[in-house]
């Protein structure tokens, strides 16, 4: 397969065209799922919907999944407790992981907000161990940070960016200073 961030840096502006040309979420996440996971071939990709205090099921592309999800359990609920994207290299030693398939070895969730709020996790599992990174963290964050039109989006690529900390230049698809490595606030460029 292609390098990831080739792969990534490719589905970025399809992602981007796809969002533009319709606004309707659910539609929208079920068609981010499929080019996700035709891309990369997971073993599983889809979206958690916060409904009632806790995760839903909502689109996906893989086998039969768990339909409902408490705060703070699992890896999802892990993600949607903290806020944070969470990175996990071996399900087997994350305490609390919900197996729904046996056949997960990684995974990696994503929280996706609308105006700071948490309203869903991106999920994603493969069956081969260590498959998520920083790399993966960093694109996939991006994109569903697409799905927040109340959020800014990134700045065109000509202009030079500065982080707001140190004042370093980084790229417009970082989250994080790659000097200080503090996480990067977009809206105060
Ligand atoms: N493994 C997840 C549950 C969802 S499935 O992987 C699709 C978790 O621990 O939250």
């Amino acid at each position: 397969m292609e390098n990831k961030e080739t792969v990534y840096s490719q589905l970025l502006p399809q992602v981007q065209s796809l969002l533009a040309d319709e606004k309707d979420t659910l539609a929208n996440a079920a068609n981010v799922v499929a080019l996700l996971h035709n891309a990369f071939h997971f073993w599983w990709t889809g979206f958690y919907r916060v409904v009632d205090n806790e995760l839903l099921l909502g689109p996906f592309q893989g086998p039969l999944a768990c339909t409902r999800i408490g705060w703070g359990k699992g890896v999802c609920g892990t993600a949607w407790a903290s806020g944070q994207t969470v990175i996990v290299p071996d399900v087997e030693h994350f305490a609390g992981h919900i197996a729904c398939s046996s056949e997960s070895r990684s995974e990696i969730v994503v929280p996706c907000r609308v105006d700071g709020k948490v309203v869903a996790v991106l999920d994603i599992d493969s069956e081969l161990l260590g498959t998520f990174d920083e790399t993966d963290a960093r694109w996939l964050e991006q994109i569903v940070a697409l799905f927040d039109s109340s959020a800014p989006q990134c700045p065109p690529v000509e202009e030079e960016l500065h982080c707001p900390d140190c004042g370093a230049v980084f790229e417009p698809h970082d989250v994080f200073c790659p000097v200080c490595g503090n996480k990067i606030d977009k809206t105060q460029l």
